[in-house]
């Protein structure tokens, strides 16, 4: 509520960049407070983490539509077109229709999220983003009694995105959360970084995160978002299914076939940087625990 005053402006009162840039990446301590106030100590100890800095972040990535070297999205990304943009809302809602951005961003309430992300590759980093909740997203459309599952789809643009030329994946990129998870209070859409619009190599103009759930859950530049019955099929899991599960959590405990999970190597601490234990939820275990009661997480991995 604290950052609805920011939707009132309008385009005309925008006079610079400063003022652009908090109109729809709100951050603050008293925001984030709030936005978590309903959680556990865990996600409140958020404050004690120290970000990484902006170039690491937008530097070494993750996005295989653009190429797979950690470099390779912040070279070509540029050329994706994020304005206009809209989400399709999709399935089991009560209002499915496209959903462009600005409207989305009209509706919602910014915040200020710092996250653990822990890429299955065993490298971390945290990142202060700005986004919203998903459960305000799928709330606006209305979730049916009957869905269980969310599943997402980032755009496909051959034109704009050289790496769709290499069939490392069956694009374009697809992800799923069961509702449980989608609607969980950590669970939010990212549209910022440090205050700042998401830049594309970090999945503009909108992205998933998922912060107890490796990196690859957390998928980029979403089009459309489905609610359905049925678990939907994603993109790592389809690739090598013995190597990605579904649920995909945080575990020390459960090794990839092809290396541990146990520990991580923090990106920006330079190449003699000591290795950290991975955190079972990735320090999230508090929160989303009871997510996963009775669970076998060995089998469900
Ligand atoms: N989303 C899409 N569409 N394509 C991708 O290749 N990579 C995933 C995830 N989302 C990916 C994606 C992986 S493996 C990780 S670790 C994170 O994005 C990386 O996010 P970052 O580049 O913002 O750190």
């Amino acid at each position: 509520m604290a950052n609805r005053w920011i939707n009132q402006l309008t385009d005309r009162d925008v006079t610079d960049e400063a003022i652009y840039l908090n109109r729809r990446q709100i951050i603050g301590g008293a925001a984030a407070g709030l936005g978590l106030a309903g959680l556990g100590q865990g996600a409140m100890a958020q404050e004690g983490l120290t970000p990484n800095d902006y170039e690491d972040i937008t530097q070494y990535n993750n996005y295989y539509e653009f190429g797979t070297d950690k470099g390779d999205p912040a070279k070509y990304a540029d050329a994706l077109t994020t304005a206009p943009w809209t989400v399709s809302i999709e399935g089991m809602v009560d209002k499915p229709g496209d959903y462009a951005f600005e409207d989305i961003m009209k509706a919602m309430t910014v915040e200020e999220r710092i996250y653990r992300l822990r890429c299955v590759e065993a490298w971390s980093m945290v990142v202060p983003w700005n986004g919203f909740e998903l459960a305000d997203l799928l709330n606006m459309a209305g979730v049916q009694s009957g869905a269980k599952y969310v599943a997402f789809e980032t755009a496909y643009r051959p034109e704009e995105m050289p790496g769709l030329r290499f069939p490392v994946l069956d694009w374009p990129y697809v992800e799923g959360l069961r509702l449980d998870e989608a609607m969980h209070p950590l669970t939010i859409m990212a549209t910022g970084i440090y205050g700042r619009d998401i830049p594309n190599q970090n999945g503009a103009p909108l992205r998933l995160v998922v912060p107890w759930k490796y990196g690859f859950k957390s998928i980029k530049s979403v089009v459309r978002i489905t609610l359905t019955d049925k678990q939907p099929p994603t993109s790592w899991n389809k690739a090598g299914p013995r190597e990605y599960g579904f649920y995909s959590n945080v575990n020390p405990e459960v090794s990839h076939p092809r290396w541990s999970q146990a520990d991580e190597r923090p990106i920006g601490g330079g190449l003699f940087a000591r290795r950290q234990p991975t955190l079972m939820f990735n320090g999230y275990e508090e929160e989303v625990v009871g997510l996963y009661k009775g669970m076998d997480l060995t089998a469900n991995f």
